[in-house]
């Protein structure tokens, strides 16, 4: 437990690390190819490592997400590990990003969205009626699959959550770190004045990580950050996340499940219907996983 975790805030500003409106990818609207096989939709209890509550920074339990009348996800029990990286990985439409909205209440923002059960984060309630989600994004950041730098300069562009949090220490130190910690510093040391929207599509992501890292945060929720980018650029994304996991807890959601297999330490596997089927270490998810529609979808058998 974190003595210092505070999140009632009390500003109302909308939090750089969390600007949703320009980069959440729109729904899906190609529901998962998955061809179930007679039989084995009678699998219906998931593979959950328990991962010990005091271990776990983020922990779901039961919970549910509709969409108006649709479920998109079935009850989500799991523990996120601390200071590691956890990738959520699985087909097309099965609620990969709906589950990663969830942890710092990006579902707030979508109107049909309608949550129970629980998700806390180092023990507290995350929808309770105290917490301020701004302030709970500042904890808990996030970087979207499209870069989306405000159309500011890239010094503005990480100072902006820390501006609106009040803070008046050295700003150009924090900048400046931010920067050096995504990988980005000797690459725009010298411009930090030139607009972030003129960057190439890899430096405006890790703009953006540099951004959502500035506010200081516990956890970097990431959906498919890499998966606009040429891989050059990918393979610096993927070395910064592992940079970034000695520091901080991260999810990611990935398509790719070599890039899931190279970087993470824990894999939760979704599968259609909204349900994690299987959580566990990277290793063994991908060498041996428990789980036969987990192996067939690992596989490519579908998906
Ligand atoms: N804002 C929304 N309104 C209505 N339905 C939605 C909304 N967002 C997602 N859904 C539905 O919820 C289900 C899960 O969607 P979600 O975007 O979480 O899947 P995903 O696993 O992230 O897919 P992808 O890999 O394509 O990004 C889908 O059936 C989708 O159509
Ligand atoms: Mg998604």
């Amino acid at each position: 437990m974190s003595d210092s975790y505070h999140i009632q805030g009390t500003d109302a500003d909308s939090s750089a690390a969390a600007d949703p409106s320009p980069n959440d990818p729109s729904p899906s609207d190609s529901p998962a190819n998955e061809t179930v096989r007679p039989g084995e939709t009678e699998e219906l209890t998931p593979t959950i490592e328990e991962i010990p509550e005091s271990q776990s920074v983020i922990r779901s339990e039961e919970l549910t997400v509709h969409y108006g009348d649709e479920q998109a996800l079935q009850p989500v029990t799991v523990g996120i590990p601390e200071r590691e990286v956890t990738a959520i990985i699985g087909p097309s439409g099965c609620g990969k990003s709906t589950y990663l909205r969830c942890l710092n209440r990006m579902n707030d923002m979508i109107d049909a969205a309608r949550i129970s059960g629980t998700v806390r984060f180092r023990g507290a309630d995350v929808y309770a009626d105290d917490v301020d989600p701004v302030a709970l994004r500042r904890k808990i950041g996030m970087v979207f699959q499209k870069p989306n730098p405000f159309p500011k300069s890239i010094y503005d562009n990480v100072a902006y959550g820390l501006k609106i949090q009040g803070f008046d220490g050295d700003m150009d130190a924090r900048v400046e770190q931010a920067l050096r910690d995504a990988a980005l510093w000797d690459e725009v040391k010298d411009q930090l004045d030139s607009s972030g929207l003129d960057l190439s599509g890899g430096q405006q992501q890790r703009l953006c990580i540099a951004r959502a890292i500035a506010p200081d945060p516990e956890v970097v929720l990431m959906d498919e950050p890499a998966s606009a980018l040429d891989p050059v650029a990918t393979a610096k994304v993927e070395d910064l996340i592992a940079d970034l996991s000695e520091r901080y807890t991260v999810i990611i959601v990935t398509h790719n499940m070599q890039q899931a297999a190279r970087i993470s330490d824990k894999t939760a596997v979704f599968l259609t219907g909204g349900q994690l089927v299987e959580f566990g270490d990277t290793d063994q998810i991908f060498e041996n996983p428990e789980n036969q529609r987990v192996e067939d979808y690992i596989t490519g058998k579908f998906g």
